[in-house]
């Protein structure tokens, strides 16, 4: 496996490993890999000849108070799960060459970005859309993984490559638990014991909306209250939002007459934490059990 650092190497590993029209995926991470990032890189495996994972903590899409300079770190073992997982090349480019001084140019997203993390998080969007595309412009994949934990993420992602003709096809992954239930993420270890236990009320809070969606419920001012009720029991600090969404507007919807997302953001102490289950109103029994 390459370990790639400067921009130029990267560019140049890509021309060579595309020859004879080898395919690319690319999977981007903020590293402190978890089994949540392999399995997108299982994923991309499967659906390209080569994979490229990018390890970068993006500066641009952290707010100011937020956590960027105590965000996890650990190359050596994220190198090391990437080579155990089978990926070609690993991309970690340094702040300065991704955002060298004097760089003015970014890109916004300005629709499905302004609800639910994007009201919460100002900025962040602009953070990821911006180095999800020099990420592009400078590892040229034929596709791109993401995961559905980060749903506002992916909507933004297929918006950037939609209206900005990225040659880039989308892969989404279904989000990745642990054992009981609670969305892999690498914020998890800033949890206490008692946060962590607490947490648990996310899952079931999905899965009491899930019962009732299966159950032919369709409004979602009774799926709303329902889920407030269950996370409370959970004492979150803040419940950020906790709202049913159009998949492809991302505007809140009264009834689920078309695929819709429920999303939740809570924090528990310092520690934000998303996590969701998409509705869909053609297959209400296919839904995954949270
Ligand atoms: P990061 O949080 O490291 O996540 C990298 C990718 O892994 C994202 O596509 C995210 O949705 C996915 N992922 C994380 N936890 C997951 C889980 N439990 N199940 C499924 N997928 C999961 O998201 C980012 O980094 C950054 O914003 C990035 C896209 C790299 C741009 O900087």
């Amino acid at each position: 496996m390459d370990v790639l650092h400067a921009i130029s190497e990267m560019r140049g590993w890509s021309r060579t490993a595309g020859t004879g029209n080898r395919s690319l995926a690319l999977v981007p991470t903020m590293g402190c890999l978890h089994a949540g990032h392999l399995a997108l890189v299982r994923m991309a495996r499967q659906s390209a000849d080569h994979v490229v994972v990018s390890n970068f903590v993006n500066p641009l899409q952290f707010g100011p108070s937020e956590d960027y300079a105590r965000y996890p770190r650990d190359l050596d073992r994220d190198n090391r799960l990437c080579r155990e997982a089978g990926v070609d090349a690993v991309f970690v480019p340094d702040a300065g060459d991704m955002y060298p001084a004097g760089a003015s140019v970014v890109v916004e997203e300005t629709r499905v970005s302004s609800g639910l993390c994007g009201r919460m998080r100002p900025g962040h969007f602009r953070g990821v859309a911006t180095v999800v595309a020099k990420l592009f412009n400078i590892v040229q994949p034929d596709l791109a993984v993401f995961g559905r934990k980060d749903a506002q993420q992916v909507r933004v992602i297929q918006r950037l490559v939609q209206d900005l003709d990225f040659p880039v096809r989308i892969l989404v992954h279904p989000i990745v638990r642990e054992p009981d239930g609670l969305a892999m993420s690498s914020r998890n270890v800033y949890l206490s014991p008692s946060e962590r236990s607490r947490a648990l009320c996310i899952r079931r809070a999905l899965e009491a909306a899930r019962v009732l969606f299966e159950s032919g419920e369709r409004a979602a001012g009774v799926l709303e209250p329902c889920v407030g009720e269950v996370l409370a029991v959970g004492r979150p600090d803040v419940v950020e939002y906790a709202t049913v969404v159009d998949w492809d507007t991302l505007e809140p919807a009264g009834q689920i007459m078309r695929p819709c997302l429920l999303a939740v953001a809570v924090r528990f102490g310092r520690t934000r934490l998303i996590d969701n289950i998409l509705l869909d109103p053609l297959n209400p029994a296919g839904i995954e059990p949270v």
